[in-house]
């Protein structure tokens, strides 16, 4: 079981534009069934983790369809709305305190972090993020959300075009002595 923050985002380091929109991404071509797509991504994943602006997108782009059927970690310092269908846990503060549980909700499949990128770098920070999987779509944006607003230390793994998005996968390289 990895912990790992799948997102897409521009070649400048941007998962959302300063409008909070996702046209830049979502008018692109990927082939779902090809190399490093999201669904084979989802396939393995077991337990889902995002902060309060992503969720509160998800809430807002696909209304009365909660997308993910398993149990779901919302970061939040105040109240979020509830959405039927949804096994949700809406949490605060320092992310160690709630891995453990997310693992155990996952089993043997993996913690998605979903976003944003200060949120997987608190997982980093914590020395508890595996994995990073991005999808660059090919465009610049300037300014944005950012993808991982840390220094981390990864090791390259695997690349692949999918049509329009080069996909890499890196895994975290911790610093000797860190936890595995
Ligand atoms: N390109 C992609 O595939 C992709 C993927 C994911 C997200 N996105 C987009 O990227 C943007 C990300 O937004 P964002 O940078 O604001 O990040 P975010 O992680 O979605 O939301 C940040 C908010 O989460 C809450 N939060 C984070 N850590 C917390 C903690 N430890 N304890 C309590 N609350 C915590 C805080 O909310 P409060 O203090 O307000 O409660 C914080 O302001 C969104 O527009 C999203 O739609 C794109």
């Amino acid at each position: 079981m990895a912990t790992s923050y799948f997102t897409a985002s521009s070649v400048d380091g941007f998962i959302a534009d300063p409008e909070a929109t996702l046209s830049w991404l979502l008018s692109r071509d990927i082939d779902p069934d090809g190399p490093m797509a999201y669904q084979r991504f989802m396939d393995r994943v077991g337990a889902v983790v995002m902060g309060a602006t992503t969720y509160r997108w998800v809430l807002d782009h696909e209304p009365g369809a909660w997308p993910y059927g398993v149990p779901t970690w919302v970061f939040a310092h105040g109240d979020v709305p509830r959405v039927d269908g949804a096994d949700l846990r809406v949490v605060q503060g320092d992310v160690s305190a709630h891995h453990a549980a997310m693992a155990e909700a996952a089993g043997d499949r993996d913690v998605w972090v979903v976003g944003g990128g200060d949120l997987a770098g608190q997982f980093a920070d914590a020395g508890l993020l595996d994995e990073l999987w991005v999808q660059y779509a090919p465009v610049a944006l300037g300014a944005g959300a950012p993808l991982l607003p840390r220094r981390v230390e990864l090791r390259l793994e695997e690349v692949a075009r999918n049509r329009d998005f080069a996909c890499a996968r890196y895994t975290v390289v911790r610093p000797t002595g860190a936890p595995a």
